[in-house]
């Protein structure tokens, strides 16, 4: 049987962690949707064409650490507005969302798009600053060189091009339950998250 659980949310809000997380809880499998956008947005500055890339893209692409960088972030954000890309990724996530004994799915527009079925729903949010605070610290822990300042200004100009895009843009699902990371614990949240799933089982 299958039990998709859909976690969406601005950069750095803290849905990987919970994603993993309640992956663990449950002993379903997880998808992180952005590392798909990640690895055609990594195909991209090599000059590769976007659409192109998103159709050629397998399993494989997704196990590379060079994605986890503020470029590759900023050219995935640049090709999830192209529609055709996001048309390209689609039957993969489905497909993942659809796996026997469940799937834990954390990305932009799963709730909304992908499974709109899902049968939990969660929207991970937190404010602008502690967001970028926490990737700040993530990326200086793996010896990049990067600044506060820089770091925030990514972060609002990456969510500001996700809110506002013509397709599958950032917004919660009318059914998603809401949770604030912002003042919350690792373990608090993902009490939450396991607390919001429980109630839908
Ligand atoms: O979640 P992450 O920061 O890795 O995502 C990188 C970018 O990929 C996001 O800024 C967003 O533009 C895009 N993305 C998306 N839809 C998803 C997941 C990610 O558009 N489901």
């Amino acid at each position: 049987m299958s039990f998709t659980i859909a976690i969406d949310g601005p950069a750095a809000a803290g849905k990987g962690t919970i994603s993993k997380a309640v992956a663990a809880h449950f002993g379903f499998g997880h998808l992180d949707t952005g590392l798909l956008y990640r690895a055609v947005g990594a195909k991209t500055l090599d000059g590769t064409d976007p659409i192109e890339a998103a159709r050629a893209l397998v399993a494989e692409d997704l196990e590379n650490d060079a994605l986890r960088t503020p470029e590759v972030a900023q050219a995935a954000s640049k090709v999830a507005v192209i529609p055709d890309v996001r048309a390209a990724l689609v039957d993969f996530q489905r497909a993942f969302a659809r796996r026997a004994g469940g799937a834990v799915l954390d990305g932009r527009d799963i709730g909304t798009v992908i499974c709109p079925e899902a049968e939990a729903k969660l929207f991970v949010t937190a404010s602008a600053e502690v967001r970028a605070e926490r990737r700040f610290l993530e990326l200086e822990a793996k010896g990049l060189e990067v600044s506060r300042e820089q770091v925030l200004a990514d972060v609002i100009e990456r969510d500001q091009r996700d809110r506002e895009r013509a397709e599958a843009p950032l917004v919660a699902a009318e059914d998603a339950v809401e949770i604030d990371t912002s003042n919350l614990s690792i373990e608090a949240a993902v009490a939450q998250a396991v607390a919001a799933v429980e109630a839908r089982k």
